[in-house]
């Protein structure tokens, strides 16, 4: 008896030009583009294994050893049916192929970070998903292309199919197929640069990234500005830095875009508040250790930025990690633990 199974894992990003709104929430089309930088960590990742097998009854799900429901119609149960879909194409084009298009799968999905901690699990899930299932069946297709699918699990998932520097492209299309993700450099191009997590509370945030943004879209009119006159300058001015290797243009466009962002969601009615006082605390430290360095006739050394949760992330040319850390400590002095001094410090108790 021949088994079907594959299994595939996908890394976390952190976005430097959000993704905030969109303009049709069933298939997940935003209001501007964004890009991101794919973590490459080994433990910020989440790893899944999908099955087909006739004898299932159902298609089913396990996240973290729980079973979750699929709910109909839903953006799990979207993604599978997306990806029976291409499988089915290629069996109808070569019949020799199993029909294994036709069989319940079973998915199994772990992530190795905890899902508490207001890191992008969505994101490296449905990538990882999505990659299992191209695994399972064999597509022949591009990571753009899977991109396309992730996308409507969560939006920034659709970025964490690419290693590296990656762009999501808003598109024009109502049907969503020009809206997918491209790698602006792959890892290699700019290794220098390095992220620092700082978990500032694993508390479940308050409002959810897709509940905010659509009362973002419905109520902010700052946004409205953000999408027309502000993202596409940056889009084009970060992918600029990224190619040319450029820190000081990287880090002031991503601190720019990540203060907007938390803008907007201020604009929000009511509004949405997702940095706390230690996450201010921690952009003080920065904004000083960068004056000094300027002061002194030098360029920022460090660029912090923050998704719909309190927890920072600083991205950082390696030589400053080590002096980040021991300012990090030195200010906040719950901070215990750090894994890796070059990756995630993981410090919990970074309370003020
Ligand atoms: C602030 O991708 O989680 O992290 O598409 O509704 O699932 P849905 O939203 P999600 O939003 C991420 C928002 C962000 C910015 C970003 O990653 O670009």
């Amino acid at each position: 008896m021949t088994v079907y199974q594959a299994t595939a894992s996908a890394p976390v990003n952190i976005a430097c030009i959000k993704y905030w709104g969109k303009r049709d929430t069933k298939l997940i089309l935003p209001t501007n583009s964004s890009l991101s930088v794919t973590l490459d960590q080994d433990h910020l990742r989440s790893t899944t294994t999908s099955r087909a097998d006739p004898s299932f009854q159902k298609d089913r799900l396990w996240l973290n050893g729980d079973e979750e429901e699929i709910k109909d119609g839903g953006r799990m149960a979207t993604c599978i049916k997306e990806m029976k879909a291409l499988r089915r194409q290629l069996e109808d084009k070569d019949p020799s192929l199993p029909k294994i298009s036709g069989y319940p799968v079973h998915i199994c999905s772990r992530n190795n970070f905890p899902t508490a901690a207001g890191l992008a699990s969505s994101a490296s899930g449905f990538a990882a998903l999505v990659a299992s299932l191209a695994a399972l069946y064999q597509l022949p297709t591009d990571a753009s292309r899977l991109s396309l699918i992730a996308r409507q699990g969560s939006g920034s998932a659709c970025r964490s199919l690419f290693g590296g520097f990656v762009a999501w492209q808003m598109g024009e299309r109502p049907d969503g197929s020009d809206s997918y993700a491209v790698q602006v450099a792959p890892r290699e191009h700019w290794p220098d640069i390095h992220a620092l997590i700082c978990v500032v509370s694993d508390d479940k945030k308050g409002t959810s990234s897709t509940s905010g943004m659509q009362r973002t879209v419905e109520t902010s009119t700052l946004l409205q500005h953000r999408i027309k006159h502000v993202v596409p300058e940056r889009m084009r001015a970060i992918s600029e830095a990224i190619l040319a290797r450029d820190f000081d243009a990287f880090a002031r466009i991503t601190m720019q875009d990540s203060n907007q962002f938390h803008a907007v969601a201020l604009d929000t009615d009511p509004p949405i508040f997702y940095m706390n006082d230690v996450s201010r605390a921690i952009i003080a430290l920065i904004v000083e250790y960068n004056r000094v360095a300027i002061a002194n006739g030098g360029k920022l050394r460090a660029a912090y930025t923050y998704d719909a949760g309190p927890n920072a992330v600083i991205y950082a040319p390696k030589e400053n990690i080590k002096e980040i850390v021991e300012l990090i400590v030195k200010y906040f002095p719950q901070a215990d633990a750090f894994k890796d001094p070059f990756g995630v410090f993981d410090g919990k108790g970074v309370t003020g």
